[in-house]
C-alpha cells in the first residue's frame, strides 16, 4: 500500500519534507493554457471539512514540462502528473508529453469537464491511445452512480482509479452572503469519508481495479477503512493543510490500527468491508 498525497492539496517546492513522507506525490491538476483560477475568497472552513474553489490554478502545460516537471523528478520520490482539460484531445496531448513519471491521474472530476460516463470513457480512450503509462481516472461521487463511470473507463484503458474528488457545496459568512467569491466550491474533509467508503467499496465491486482511496482521511484508523472498502492506495488531502507531518503519523497509525482490528499488517485489510469484486469480465460499453 502506497500513501500519496491528494492532487492540489500540497506544494512540493514549499514542502519538500512532507514530499518526502509519501510513496509518492501526485500534482496539482495540469491543464494545457495557464490558469490563473477564481477570485479570492477561493477557500473557506466548513464543519468538518473545507471549500475550496481554486479554480484549477496552474502555470500550464509547457511551463510544467519545461520548468516544474524536472524539479519535481529531482526530489527522488515517483510522481504522479495530474492532468486536466476541457476535451479529450486536451487530456490526450498532454499525456503523450509526459515521459518518466510514475502514472497518470485524469482528473474527470473538474467542474467545467462533463462526467458523463460517456464522456468520462471518451477522454480515457483517447489517452490510452497516446501512452503506455498507468492511467488512474479520478471519478467524482457525484454522479448518480459512480460505479457506472468506472465501468465506463475500466473498459476504455483506465489502469486504475482515483476516488473521490470533492463535492460541490456552499457556506455563507455572517452578513448571510456567499464565503466563496464563486458561490460555491468544493468540499473537503472528514464530511466526505462516508462518501468516498461507498464510491470505493461500490467501483472496487464494479472493476477490482486499483484503487487510490481519499476524502477526509485524518487518522491511520481513516485510511485503514479505506483499504478494508477496496482501497489500494490511499491519498492524504485537507488534513496536509493543518498537518504537515500527517504522512508520517498516519503511517505509525496505520499499523496500530491494524493491530487493533485484529490484522497483522494494514494491507490485510484490503477488501474485507467489500463484496465480491466482478473484475473486468463486461464488454466494452463505450459507446459508438
Ligand atoms: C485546496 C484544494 C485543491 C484541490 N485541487 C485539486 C486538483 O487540482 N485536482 C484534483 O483532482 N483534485 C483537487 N482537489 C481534491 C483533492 O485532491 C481530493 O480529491 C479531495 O480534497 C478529497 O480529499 P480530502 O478530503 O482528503 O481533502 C483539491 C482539494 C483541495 C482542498
Amino acid at each position: 500500500m502506497m500513501l500519496l498525497n491528494a492532487s492540489g492539496c500540497l506544494d512540493a517546492f514549499t514542502a519538500p519534507e512532507v514530499v518526502r513522507q509519501l510513496d509518492g506525490f501526485v500534482t496539482k491538476t495540469i491543464t494545457p493554457l495557464p490558469r490563473e483560477g477564481n477570485a479570492p475568497p477561493r477557500i473557506a472552513e466548513t464543519a468538518h471539512g473545507m471549500l475550496n474553489a481554486i479554480g484549477l490554478a496552474n502555470p500550464g502545460r509547457e511551463r510544467f514540462l519545461a520548468e516544474h516537471l524536472p524539479r519535481l523528478l529531482e526530489l527522488g520520490r515517483p510522481v504522479w502528473v495530474s492532468v486536466g482539460g476541457f476535451c479529450a484531445s486536451d487530456y490526450a496531448e498532454t499525456c503523450a508529453a509526459l515521459e518518466g513519471i510514475a502514472a497518470v491521474e485524469l482528473n474527470l472530476s473538474c467542474p467545467n469537464v462533463d462526467e458523463a460516463a460517456e464522456s468520462a470513457a471518451e477522454i480515457v480512450a483517447a489517452c490510452r491511445a497516446t501512452t503506455t503509462l498507468p492511467l488512474f481516472a479520478k471519478l467524482s461521487a457525484a454522479h448518480p452512480d459512480v460505479a457506472e463511470v468506472a465501468r465506463a473507463v475500466a473498459s476504455a484503458g483506465a489502469d486504475g482509479l482515483s476516488l473521490i474528488n470533492t463535492l460541490r457545496a456552499a457556506a455563507l459568512d455572517r452578513s448571510l452572503r456567499p464565503a466563496l467569491a464563486r458561490g460555491g466550491g468544493g468540499l473537503s474533509g472528514p464530511a466526505l469519508k462516508p462518501v468516498a467508503l461507498y464510491a470505493v467499496r461500490a467501483c472496487y465491486a464494479a472493476t477490482g481495479l486499483p484503487i487510490v482511496g481519499m476524502g477526509g482521511v485524518e487518522t491511520g484508523r481513516d485510511a485503514l477503512e479505506l483499504v478494508a472498502c477496496g482501497a489500494r492506495h490511499v491519498a492524504l488531502g485537507t488534513v496536509l493543510f493543518a498537518d504537515p507531518d500527517a504522512p508520517a503519523r498516519v503511517r505509525e497509525e496505520l499499523v496500530t490500527a491494524a493491530r487493533a482490528a485484529g490484522l497483522a499488517s494494514p494491507d490485510d485489510a484490503y477488501g474485507l468491508a467489500a463484496g465480491p469484486s466482478k473484475s473486468l469480465e463486461r464488454p466494452p460499453s463505450i459507446p459508438a
